[in-house]
């Protein structure tokens, strides 16, 4: 069931942990190619915002499945709708990323929004973005690439993203060793759940970001691509 994709569209898998500078680079990526684009993460968040709406608690397995097969989801250019209202800022929040890797170690979540992930998969391709693309969603992807960069790298970079937020109104208090704090817990639940973990795929092509700029990580995913299709 997992493979239910058409071979012939191509997709592009990029998998790795938070703040790794995976969104941004795939949704470019994505654009250059004229591809389809799949947050993943969003869909994880997505569920674990309707729980809290629902009073649902983010451990309770099935009630959280429940609560996912009932959803409207809809992404319209670069905005997210739940059940017709627009949540796309209400699920950027750390508090949903926090919920997001609550829900996801459910394999009863994560079996429900299997079929929404692969609808993505239309022509002319599509790039996707997450921790299990490469290696369940989409296993036959053509090209997978993980990537990653130290700890505290990602700390910092997630740190000035939310001092930008701050500047620009968001009140939400910010340190640095709450964030890196919340990295490493993120990390280690979403590396040590038992589906779908957070493991980079055998074909995949490890990409460490700690020295190379977005667009450097971008040129580098098209050439490789460009190295695929002209086989
Ligand atoms: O923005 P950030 O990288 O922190 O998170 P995200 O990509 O929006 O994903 C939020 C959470 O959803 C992650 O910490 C994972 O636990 C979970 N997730 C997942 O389990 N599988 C995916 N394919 C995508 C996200």
């Amino acid at each position: 069931m997992h493979n239910a994709t058409p071979a012939s569209i191509p997709v592009i898998a990029i998998d790795g942990p938070s703040a790794s500078g995976k969104g941004t680079v795939a949704e470019l990526v994505a654009a250059k190619l004229g591809f389809h684009y799949l947050d993943s993460g969003a869909l994880y968040r997505i569920v674990a915002l309707a729980a809290k709406q629902q009073n649902i608690a983010w451990d309770d397995a099935l009630a959280v499945a429940e609560c996912a097969k009932t959803l409207a989801i809809e992404f319209k250019n670069s905005q997210v709708f739940l059940n017709g209202v627009d949540i796309s800022e209400a699920i950027r929040t750390e508090e949903m990323g926090k919920g997001a890797s609550r829900v996801a170690v459910h394999a009863t979540v994560r079996e429900v929004l299997v079929d929404l992930q692969h609808s993505f998969c239309k022509t002319p391709g599509l790039v996707a973005d997450g921790r299990d693309m490469g290696t369940v969603i989409f296993p036959n992807a053509p090209l997978k690439i993980f990537l990653t960069a130290a700890t505290e790298v990602r700390a910092q970079r997630r740190y000035l993203q939310l001092i930008n937020k701050k500047a620009a109104g968001d009140d939400t208090q910010v340190s640095y060793a709450d964030i890196l704090q919340d990295l490493q817990e993120r990390d280690a639940r979403d590396q040590g759940r038992a589906s779908a973990p957070l493991i980079k795929a055998e074909d995949a092509i490890l990409l460490e970001t700690d020295n190379l700029g977005i667009s450097q990580a971008v040129e580098y995913i098209l050439q490789n691509y460009q190295l695929i299709t002209n086989f």
